[in-house]
């Protein structure tokens, strides 16, 4: 992970003492500037358990190596793909014909813009959404956007799925949970703010799944630059590397890269967040692509098959070859995107919104402005801007 570029801001702190301590105020300030800043920051979060993630990639991992009919069952295309599995080349990054970004592609430095998406097809990535929110006590304008989870039909994998994937998913939601009250008191806002405009949410559980067997060459986009439509998206460790992240308000690209310890969250800005801040906090864009450091992992498990033959015997991927012996080559995101309620009134905060201004005036002023058009927040329900999103990814008609 990128520790040096990002800031880190500890969870543990937040939750070991009231939010009257003055500790605990720069702590939640260091939260929301760097949502201001980067769009994204570093949770530290001891309750997270490390175990629970590699019960979650591991079963991803098994789910997503079934045949392609298995797989298919578990669609749900009726229902804008929001529960159950969306398989490879569905999803289309929006960006490739969105002139707003891609102004922000050319706004960047060369040695800093993203994968070229001009020509990108839809992305080769499958991804699963396990709902992880509460029913709404009320009747919700947006019954599709609220439905009932997909189980996975085959045996072994049922048996295993719930409880791996509520557990790992309660950890992702409880931290991110926090973190959204944190940046609430650091925006000048009551704790519950947030909490409370997503506590019917429609939250998901979101692992992608990238068989690199089949995708191994560098470059190859996995996921095309974009910014994520959810209020605030989480990531555990993947065992590939390949996410790629801009700091909004630096243009530098920064690969992501998790120590091989500790108990480390990766938070990204998404378009309710940008929204109901008047774009004062920005949604982060990424994209996840084949890197030079994914083909050495890549590398290093084809190496592993051919010590299995006999034809190599370096030690360390031995040793590599005794801890994962036959895991299927399948790069799992561990991934959960947190939303506001899909009938909240998504409406710009007018403090954050008339910050967001003042900011703007300054950068316009000292020529730092690169984006051409001032983005509107216009007052709509949050189900309402998420499916106009999904439209745009072609993932609902
Ligand atoms: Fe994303």
């Amino acid at each position: 992970m990128s520790l040096p570029t990002l800031p880190v801001v500890d969870l543990d702190l937040f939750l070991s003492q009231t939010t009257a301590s003055e500790a605990v105020v720069q702590e939640c300030k260091k939260a929301a500037d760097a949502l201001i800043t980067y769009g994204a920051l570093i949770l530290h979060d001891s309750r997270v358990s490390e175990d629970d993630n590699t019960a979650f990639l591991d079963l991803l991992e098994d789910y997503f190596n079934q045949p392609l009919p298995d797989l298919q069952k578990d669609e749900c295309p009726e229902l804008g793909y929001q529960v159950g599995v969306t398989l490879e080349n569905t999803e289309k990054p929006s960006c490739a014909v969105h002139a707003p970004c891609l102004a922000v592609i050319a706004g960047l430095e060369p040695s800093e813009r993203p994968l070229d998406i001009t020509a990108h097809q839809p992305d080769p990535k499958c991804r699963f959404f396990w709902k992880m929110g509460a029913q709404p006590p009320y009747k919700t304008l947006f019954p599709s956007l609220n439905a009932q989870n997909v189980v996975p039909q085959s045996e072994d994998i049922k048996k295993r799925w719930e409880p791996i994937m509520e557990k790992w998913g309660k950890s992702m939601k409880d931290a991110v949970e926090n973190l959204a009250e944190m940046a609430a008191i650091g925006l000048g806002l009551s704790r519950d703010t947030f909490t409370e405009a997503g506590r019917y949410g429609p939250h998901l559980l979101a692992p992608t799944a990238s068989d690199l067997r089949k995708y191994y060459e560098k470059d190859t986009i996995l996921a095309g630059f974009h910014t994520d439509l959810n209020f605030l998206t989480i990531h555990g460790r993947s065992r590939y590397p390949g996410l790629h992240i801009w700091a909004r308000n630096t243009g530098k690209r920064i690969p992501v890269k998790f120590p091989a310890t500790g108990r480390y969250l990766l938070v990204q800005a998404g378009k309710q967040l940008e929204h109901i801040t008047g774009g004062l906090v920005k949604a982060g864009y990424h994209e996840v692509v084949v890197n030079e450091n994914t083909v050495e992992v890549c590398t290093i498990f084809r190496r592993d098959t051919e010590i299995a033959n006999g034809s190599l015997g370096v030690q360390t991927i031995q040793r590599r070859k005794r801890e994962n012996p036959d895991r299927p080559l399948i790069r799992i995101s561990s991934t959960f995107f947190w939303h506001l309620s899909s009938d909240y009134d998504l409406v710009p905060i007018p403090s954050l919104a008339d910050r967001a201004k003042a900011i703007r005036a300054n950068e316009f002023d000292l020529g730092k402005m690169v984006e051409v058009e001032e983005p509107l927040y216009e007052p709509m329900k949050v189900g309402q801007q998420v499916q106009n999103e999904l439209r745009h990814i072609a993932l609902m008609a």
